[in-house]
């Protein structure tokens, strides 16, 4: 297991609970100094977990694989076996070179994010595990820009009215915002462009705002994904959208196509509309944005309105992000463990789903033609 390179990412993909139960079955575990530090996790948890705790080269020399929270750089791979495989979330698209050098190397690259949504690998899938976790920090960045309270409070001076919270997208981490929103007080709304949220926006006890004048729309793909909606239903999306967010203290947005840059969901003039002092918190910053005017990295003010475009938010929760990543990797391998190979051995719905590279070549379909 390799400590992260990437400027500011702060998990680890292995914790001394999954290094004992790869141990359990039989593997050996070597990983690299100082690689929990920013995850709360000294050298020392790993080596009392059983873990030999070395150099790069030395962790790398005899590994069959290596785990990564993010793609190691191809670079920083000196004496990489011919054949070891490499488990981390691997951004294929975006790092689409680094996939070549991987192939170069004669590694066998598996993308995590490529896991296939079925209820066999909930267990393994990346993106619902961290998604989770940056829902709920998205509310918490939300909370600490806000400048007042989220609960409704009565005092002997007079009361304060509960923050209204406004909830866009309502996959894995737009559902934990709610909840979190809803837990610290706050009156919430949602939206999707999936009709099957409505139910789910229900039972949180929150408000579904939806549209329901354009018909035939169902706003579902394949994998229970989100497609790109017509130019009707964008239209009449911003319409109901533009008279509800000038009523809210804090907005949040989740929203992701797969494949795609995200779509702007809110513009100049809708943030313009809210009052001084609200928040919107964008979590697709990364793919592109939600909200016009959003910057990866920074909390911008514009019209009085702070929006907040951290990056890596899952990563701003270093300890338990890693422990649920490090699970997914552990529940992902141990699924396919063969006793008597000592090693994991895929099947081809798995396998053809998440493997990049293969025999000194890039084999998966998505990155092909
Ligand atoms: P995501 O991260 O791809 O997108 C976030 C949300 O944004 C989605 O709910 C999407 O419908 C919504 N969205 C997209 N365009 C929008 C627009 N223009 N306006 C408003 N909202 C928009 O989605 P995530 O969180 O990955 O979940 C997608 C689905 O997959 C969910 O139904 C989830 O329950 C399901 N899922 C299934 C799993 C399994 O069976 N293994 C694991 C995790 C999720």
């Amino acid at each position: 297991m390799l400590k992260e390179a990437a400027a500011g990412e702060r998990r680890v993909s292995a914790t001394p609970e999954t290094v004992k139960k790869f141990i359990g079955l039989g593997a050996t575990v070597a990983v690299e100094s100082g690689a929990g530090a920013t995850a709360s996790i000294a050298d020392q948890g790993y080596a009392d977990a059983g873990a030999a705790v070395a150099s790069r080269a030395e962790v790398l020399a005899d590994a069959d694989i290596v785990l990564g929270v993010q793609g190691p750089d191809p670079d920083q791979l000196p004496g990489l076996k011919q054949g070891a495989w490499i488990v981390a979330g691997l951004n294929p698209f975006g790092e689409r070179a680094r996939v070549d050098r991987y192939a170069a190397l004669g590694a066998e690259a598996l993308a995590m994010e490529f896991m296939p949504r079925i209820t066999r690998a909930q267990s393994m899938d990346i993106l619902s595990s961290q998604s989770n976790l940056a829902g709920y920090k998205a509310v918490l960045d939300a909370a600490a820009e806000y400048g007042r309270a989220f609960p409704m409070m009565m005092t002997a001076a007079g009361t304060v009215s509960a923050a209204k919270v406004f909830v866009m997208g309502v996959g894995v981490a737009g559902l934990q915002a709610i909840a979190t929103a809803r837990r610290l007080g706050a009156q919430v709304s949602a939206t999707d462009v999936r009709a099957a949220t409505k139910e789910q926006i229900l039972s949180l006890g929150a408000k579904p705002i939806f549209v329901e004048s354009v018909k035939g729309i169902e706003g579902e793909g394949s994998g229970g994904y989100a497609t790109e909606m017509s130019d009707e239903y964008k239209a009449a999306q911003a319409e109901l959208v533009s008279s509800h967010i000038a009523r809210q203290d804090i907005v949040i947005t989740t929203a992701l196509i797969p494949g795609r840059p995200a779509p702007r969901l809110i513009s100049d003039a809708q943030v313009a509309s809210m009052k001084p002092g609200s928040v919107i918190v964008d979590l697709a910053v990364e793919a592109g944005g939600n909200v016009e005017g959003a910057v990866a990295g920074e909390v911008v003010e514009r019209h009085g309105v702070k929006i907040v475009g951290h990056k890596n938010v899952a990563s701003r929760l270093a300890a338990d992000s890693s422990a649920l990543f490090a699970r997914n990797l552990f529940n992902f391998l141990s699924a396919f463990w063969d006793k008597e190979a000592q090693r994991p051995v895929l099947d081809d719905e798995i396998g053809n789903a998440i493997r990049l590279t293969q025999g000194g070549k890039v084999v998966h379909e998505r990155l092909l033609g």
